[in-house]
């Protein structure tokens, strides 16, 4: 599988473990009583946030750079 593959299929499924994340933590707020959930409950969508814009990035200037790459080996440049 190709690398930019793989990080399709990896943005794919953190973006389920996200949807998770974001269940427990609204069970978590609306089942404390007004209190503070602990803050690993906040963790569990922050961090598959934090991946998702990371590859979500990469796949968004992904179809630029190729058409990028592609101009500058038709140019000659390469
Ligand atoms: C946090 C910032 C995020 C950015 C910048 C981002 C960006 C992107 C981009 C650029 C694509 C590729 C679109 C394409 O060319 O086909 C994509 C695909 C996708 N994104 Fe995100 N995304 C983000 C967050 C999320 C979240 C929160 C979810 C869902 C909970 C999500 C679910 C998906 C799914 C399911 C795909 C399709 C993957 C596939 O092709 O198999 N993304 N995203």
């Amino acid at each position: 599988m190709s690398w930019s593959n793989w990080i399709r299929q990896f943005h794919r499924w953190v973006s389920m473990a996200f949807t998770v994340g974001v269940i427990v933590n609204v069970v978590a707020v609306s089942t404390a009583g007004g209190k503070e959930p602990a803050f690993w409950v906040y963790l569990l969508a922050l961090v598959p946030l934090a991946l998702l814009l990371l590859t979500g990035l990469y796949l968004f200037v992904l179809p630029y750079a190729i058409r990028w790459r592609g101009r500058r080996r038709a140019v000659g440049e390469v």
